[in-house]
C-alpha cells in the first residue's frame, strides 16, 4: 500500500476511519495498563484520532505519527491547539503542550525518536496494512521501542473474503507470529462490531470483531 493512496483518501476527506468519539477499547482497557499521568503514550499512524484528545485530557504526553500533513493540521485545528512547528530531515514536527506529532513515515523514525515512551495505543495502525507490510511494521515497532514499553492493541477480525481492506482482518494467531516473540500477548477484549459506524457502510459482513490486547516485553534472559 503506497503512502499515495492515503494522502489521497485525506485529500479527499474519505476518512471513514475516523471515529468521532475516542474508541470504545481504549476506554475500557486503558486503566488497566496501570500507567502514571505523565506516561508518554505512541499512536502510529495516528490519524487525527479522538483517541489522542482523550489520552492528553487523561494527562498523559502523546508522541503521534501520521503521513498526512491534512490529518496532522485538521487534529491541531479541531482541538483548538497552536503548534509550533520545526522541520527535520524525515519530519514535520508539530508541538503544543503535552503532544508532539510528527508527520512523516512510520518506517523512518528510530529508536531514539521512541526513547521516551512508555506505551504504545495502536488502532486502526497494524490493521491499515496489507500482509506484507504487517511484518515489516511490527518489526519496525519492535526494533525501535524501549524495554519497558508495553502496548494496547486494537484488531478487526472478520473474513478476509468478504471484504478487501483496509481495514484488514488480522487473527489472533498473527498477532502471535507478529509480536510473539518479544511481548507476553494476552487478550482482554473481544466484542462484536454492530451498527455503530461499521463494518463500513454497505459492506455486508457475516461477523466482524474487534479485539484487543495487552502487549507486554518479555524479559531479557
Ligand atoms: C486507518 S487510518 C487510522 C488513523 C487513526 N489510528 C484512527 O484510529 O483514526 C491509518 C492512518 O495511517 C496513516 N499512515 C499510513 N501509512 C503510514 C506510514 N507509513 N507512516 C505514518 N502514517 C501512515 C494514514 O494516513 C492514516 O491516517
Amino acid at each position: 500500500m503506497e503512502n499515495e493512496f492515503w494522502h489521497q483518501r485525506w485529500r479527499e476527506g474519505r476518512i471513514g476511519f475516523h471515529q468521532p468519539t475516542p474508541n470504545a477499547q481504549l476506554l475500557t482497557h486503558w486503566q488497566s495498563l496501570g500507567l502514571a499521568r505523565g506516561s508518554t503514550i505512541f499512536v502510529p499512524l495516528a490519524g487525527k484520532s479522538t483517541d489522542m484528545t482523550w489520552l492528553l485530557a487523561e494527562g498523559y504526553k502523546v508522541l503521534g505519527i501520521e503521513l498526512s500533513r491534512v490529518a496532522v493540521e485538521a487534529f491541531f485545528a479541531e482541538n483548538n491547539l497552536e503548534a509550533a512547528e520545526e522541520h527535520l530531515p524525515d519530519f514535520d514536527v508539530f508541538r503544543a503542550q503535552n503532544i508532539e506529532f510528527r508527520c512523516g513515515d512510520f518506517f523512518a523514525l528510530t529508536a531514539e525518536d521512541l526513547a521516551s515512551v512508555d506505551a504504545v495505543y495502536d488502532r486502526a495502525a497494524l490493521i491499515a496494512l496489507p500482509p506484507e507490510m504487517r511484518a515489516a511494521y511490527a518489526a519496525h515497532m519492535t526494533r525501535c521501542l524501549p524495554p519497558g514499553a508495553e502496548m494496547l492493541l486494537v484488531t478487526l477480525e472478520y473474513p478476509q473474503a468478504e471484504m478487501a481492506g483496509p481495514p484488514f482482518s488480522v487473527s489472533e494467531e498473527e498477532v502471535s507470529e507478529l509480536y510473539g516473540a518479544d511481548f507476553n500477548i494476552e487478550r482482554v477484549g473481544s466484542v462484536s462490531v454492530g451498527a455503530e459506524g461499521r463494518p463500513p457502510a454497505g459492506k455486508d459482513l457475516s461477523e466482524m470483531l474487534e479485539k484487543t490486547y495487552h502487549l507486554t516485553r518479555k524479559k531479557a534472559v
